[in-house]
């Protein structure tokens, strides 16, 4: 192999750094947002009467950052990283990559102020008015130039199964933008929907689902099945599952968006085709889970003194653990119990905070060191000091959160012998202080866990360099 010049024999290691520190201040960010709702849930007047500090308006800015400020950074900037290193070729344009991570900044901030100010299309998770739709797709197009173009021309004739994953993260959200984005503007920031009614909460389950299909799990999935094995030292357990894995999860994830609308204007059999869908997509996120989990087998030890494989494995769990409770809770009778509750807000935050958060600290966690020439990060003890403070965090969060979605259910549809209702709405609300209360000790606990990782991550950066990496020479295995 001959390289025409320096650049194209070492890896873009700058855009995956950029990315890197992004996806840990954002982190800090988002989840101090979720703080401070958390905090307005349990005492309301913390909004000061100030309209852009009103719940309404900063519940978005928590998930659109933490999903696409937090989430998105770190999926963007490990993907360039494993399509590297696996493919052992440098980033198609590197140019079009510096676009991606500026053009996506620039959607974070324009979310920051746009949000807060009350500029909204109403849609969960799809907030963002037309003109940053827009942008979105600008930079989610050239996204997609970069990886799969890195992709076709890798040096490996095999393409490695991380790949798969952040591949089909990278276009169904693509798919999934465009078609529930669809909108008549009316003004610079107010548009309507393409669609109405029912088939506009449908479209918009269909996206909301498959965001957390394709973006909350399949993108991870990709980091998982790089960094996991990496970290354990151990090829991953079964390769064959990975691909069956693949292949049955995007399949059937596309299915059960109608499970969030149960019992409502949408047809029954639609609801019903939701909840066969959600009931299935167990077996492959199993076995998923378990193709994560015994990548470790034969080196269960190492679990013991590693505080990073600890993040990257517990992670592992709570994922089992949401993708057993997401199916159950699609099942309408249960559902008619956990819906419009915290339960929902619970089966959420053991996702969020158990998986997509301790897969992505984990994977940062193997990645900054090596990305400034390090060996580990600056304090190990710290590690250890997040892996503990975020694990005692979301177990309060989510126990919380179980009991009281389930008490809230079971208050609001108790009735007396004479068909009145047994308790007011608002008992059912008091009766929630307590847990609104643990849920934010859980949320500044995980938030105390991120701020430590800054501050490491701050103290690598600054002690080590910003190193360039050789593509090695060999092309057979995988980097
Ligand atoms: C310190 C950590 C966090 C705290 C304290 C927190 C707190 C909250 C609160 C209070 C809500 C509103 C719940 C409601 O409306 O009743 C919420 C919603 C949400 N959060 Fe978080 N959050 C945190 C981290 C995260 C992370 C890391 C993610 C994703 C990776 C996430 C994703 C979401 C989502 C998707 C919702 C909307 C849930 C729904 O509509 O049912 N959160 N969060
Ligand atoms: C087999 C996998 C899963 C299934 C079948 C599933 C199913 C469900 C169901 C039935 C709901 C409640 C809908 C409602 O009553 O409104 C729900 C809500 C939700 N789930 Fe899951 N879940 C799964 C995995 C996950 C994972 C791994 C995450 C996060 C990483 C997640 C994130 C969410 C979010 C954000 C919502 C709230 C949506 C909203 O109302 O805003 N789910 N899921």
């Amino acid at each position: 192999m001959s390289f025409s010049n320096t650049q194209a024999s070492t890896y873009n290691d700058k855009v995956v750094r950029q990315f890197a520190i992004m996806t840990v201040v954002w982190g800090v960010v988002g989840m101090l947002v979720g703080v401070i709702i958390a905090a307005q849930l349990t005492w309301p007047e913390l909004n000061f009467g100030i309209p852009w500090l009103s719940y309404g308006r900063l519940r978005p800015l928590h998930t659109n950052a933490v999903i696409f400020a937090f989430g998105c950074s770190g999926l963007i900037g490990t993907s360039y990283y494993v399509v590297q290193r696996t493919c052992q070729v440098r980033l198609f344009s590197d140019k079009l990559a510096a676009f991606t991570f500026w053009g996506w900044q620039l959607v974070i901030v324009a979310a920051a102020v746009t949000l807060p100010l009350g500029f909204t299309t109403g849609k969960e998770y799809a907030e963002l008015e037309w003109p940053i739709d827009i942008l979105i797709t600008l930079v989610w197009v050239a996204y997609a130039v970069v990886f799969f173009g890195t992709l076709a021309t890798r040096k490996v004739r095999h393409i490695y199964v991380a790949n798969w994953f952040y591949g089909g993260f990278i276009l169904t959200i693509a798919l999934l933008h465009l078609v529930n984005s669809a909108e008549m503007p009316a003004g610079l920031m107010k548009s309507y929907s393409a669609y109405a009614g029912v088939q506009d909460a449908m479209v918009q389950w269909w996206y909301g689902h498959n965001a957390v299909g394709f973006l909350l799990t399949t993108g991870f999935l990709g980091m998982m099945y790089y960094f996991v094995p990496k970290q354990a030292g151990r090829p991953v357990y079964s390769y064959r599952l990975s691909i069956v894995h693949f292949w049955a999860l995007i399949f059937t994830y596309m299915w059960a968006g109608p499970h969030h609308l149960h019992y409502t204007a949408l047809p029954d059999w639609a609801q019903s085709v939701g909840m066969v869908f959600s009931l299935i997509l167990l077996a492959p996120s199993w076995g998923g889970m378990i193709n994560g989990i015994m990548t470790l087998s034969g080196a269960w030890h190492k679990l013991r003194d590693d505080p990073i494989l600890r993040f990257l494995i517990v992670s592992l769990s709570f994922y089992g653990m949401s993708t057993f409770e997401g199916p159950m809770m699609s099942i309408k009778t249960v559902n008619a119990l956990s819906h419009y509750t915290d339960w929902t807000v619970g089966h959420v935050h053991s996702g969020a905070l158990g998986w997509v958060g301790l897969i992505t600290m984990g994977s940062m966690y193997y990645l900054i060191p090596r990305l400034f020439g390090k060996k580990e990060m600056y304090s190990v003890k710290a590690i250890e000091v997040h892996f503990w403070t975020a694990t005692i965090g979301i177990v309060l969060y989510i126990a919380a959160m179980w009991i009281a979605g389930v008490m809230q259910g079971l208050m609001w549809r108790a009735i007396n012998a004479d068909g009145t209702l047994t308790y007011t709405f608002v008992e059912s609300v008091k009766a929630t202080f307590p847990f609104y209360a643990i849920r934010l000790l859980g949320g500044v606990l995980y938030l105390g866990g991120m701020i430590v990782m800054l501050w490491n991550t701050i103290m690598t950066a600054s002690q080590g360099r910003s190193v360039t990496t050789q593509i090695p020479a060999v092309t057979h295995a995988h980097a």
